[in-house]
């Protein structure tokens, strides 16, 4: 076990790490994408697969970036390192690093989508919704509201673990929480909410297939911010004697709720406005306009929606940057501060095409010259390539690449004496072998089927 350097900083309590990490966790995957795939994939139904994904793969998983970071006190690149300097494994921790800040770079872009939003509701309450595309694909707004975001999660991340990253998970997740729960009185009390309620709590088992199972874990995944070295290096901050199983858990848990929460959120909302539920992606950012402007109290309750949207990506950006922030730190002569405005310009220069590419600039707009229409589905654009490459890919190869090296070459017993440090005898006799078991066996194999299915699927 290394040894913390002796400037390194640790979260102040088990509430401070559990809130910036559920911070990271509840993003626009939990209010953007889970609820739209739960609608396009039967309901209840996939609400019940990704919670058995949730509770047999990915939080095991997620233990075992927490232990691996705890182990290691380093960014993700230094944790293996602590463990086998030798070998090419610390080029794993690398291709966190580098991920981490490729999907901050297109995950800034779609979070100033949504702070134009709230500024555009507040300057112009009551204009007409259709003006989405018109909105993304405006330089003069995009790249302002792009860089003004990454600006302010530089700055946050500048500020350091405690004084940055955890004060401003105390200060915004609780009124996340708020936003979220007045958002949903209002849309439960909808005249013909019921219908939402029922579409979204009773499981359509009609609609389940093998590619919905593929979907379901894949969501869990991102939605726990897996594969990308942010628990590995959340977890370095952690002390020796923090129970990583109860505050893991909690973590998993909040993810889970605010996800849960969401699907309440909007799917009563878009039934009383006699909208359709299955829009995918578009669910957000055109249908809930839509909604907003059709319902009483509508341009408030919108504002605050979008309001929720930017606070739930800007936690989880700042636990983007702070992987490549923390390799710096650990690893270069740079300070935190000149390490946190770096990285945030590199992500701003990594994020300008993916900005740019919903209108502004077409040969941006359109790459399948470059990359066909195969994998991308028609007409990708850069940030579309990006998140497939960055956030599909990228996030599910690194994370079976990172069970096999905790599992293989820590070896999954030492992973688990590190777990187990700090908890009493939370792990017992018979969770202790099946969680070794998961790790070396199940976690990796299911996770590459996912990745080989998901492309397959896509080529064939
Ligand atoms: N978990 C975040 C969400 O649900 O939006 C996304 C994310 C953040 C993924 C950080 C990966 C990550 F490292």
């Amino acid at each position: 076990m290394a040894l913390p350097s002796p400037e390194r900083e640790q979260w102040s309590s088990r509430l401070g790490f559990v809130l910036a990490a559920a911070g990271s966790a509840i993003g626009l995957g939990n209010i953007w994408r889970f609820p739209f795939k739960a609608g396009d994939n039967g309901g209840g139904a996939f609400v019940l697969i990704y919670l058995t994904c949730l509770v047999l793969l990915c939080v095991p998983y997620l233990f075992a970036e927490l232990a691996l970071g705890r182990n290691g006190k380093r960014n993700p690149v230094g944790a293996i390192r602590a463990i086998d300097a030798r070998s090419p494994w610390p080029l794993v921790g690398g291709l966190c690093v580098v991920a981490g800040l490729a999907i901050l770079s297109y995950y800034a872009v779609v979070a100033g989508w949504a702070v134009g939003y709230v500024l555009r509701d507040l300057v112009a309450a009551g204009a007409p919704d259709a003006v989405f595309a018109r909105v993304i694909a405006d330089p003069l707004w995009v790249v302002p509201l792009f860089g003004g975001f990454l600006f302010a999660t530089a700055g946050v991340v500048a500020g350091g673990v405690r004084r940055g990253i955890e004060r401003w998970a105390k200060i915004l997740m609780p009124v996340l929480f708020v936003l979220l729960c007045l958002i949903i009185f209002r849309s439960v009390t909808l005249p013909g909410a019921g219908a939402g309620l029922d579409f979204y709590l009773t499981p359509d088992f009609s609609k389940v297939s093998g590619l919905v199972v593929v979907e379901a874990l894949g969501q869990a995944f991102f939605s726990l911010s897996l594969g990308m070295g942010t628990m590995i290096t959340y977890g370095s901050y952690l002390p020796d004697d923090e129970n990583l199983i109860v505050s893991g858990g909690y973590v998993a848990a909040f993810d889970t709720l605010i996800a849960l929460m969401a699907g309440l959120m909007i799917f009563p909302a878009v039934f009383a406005m006699g909208q359709n539920p299955a829009e995918g992606p578009s669910l957000v950012f055109v249908v809930l306009p839509d909604v907003f402007g059709a319902m009483p109290l509508g341009s408030f309750v919108g504002t605050l929606f979008f309001l929720l949207l930017a606070i739930a990506a800007f936690t989880s950006g700042i636990s983007l940057l702070e992987v490549f922030v923390s390799y710096l730190v650990d690893e270069t002569p740079w300070s935190r501060r000149a390490a946190a405005w770096g990285a945030g310009g590199i992500a701003f220069a990594l994020g300008l095409p993916s900005a740019l590419s919903q209108g502004a600039v077409p040969a941006l707009s359109d790459l399948s010259w470059l990359v066909g229409d195969r994998f991308f589905g028609p007409s990708p654009g850069v940030l579309d390539v990006m998140d497939f490459l960055w956030g599909s890919v990228a996030l599910v190869l690194s994370a079976a690449l990172l069970s096999l090296f905790v599992g293989w070459v820590w070896g999954a017993d030492e992973a688990l004496t590190e777990l187990r440090s700090g908890t009493g005898h939370t792990v017992g006799r018979v969770a202790g072998p099946v969680w070794c078991a998961a790790i070396k066996y199940a976690f990796p194999i299911t996770i590459l089927a996912v990745l080989v299915i998901d492309l397959l699927y896509d080529v064939l």
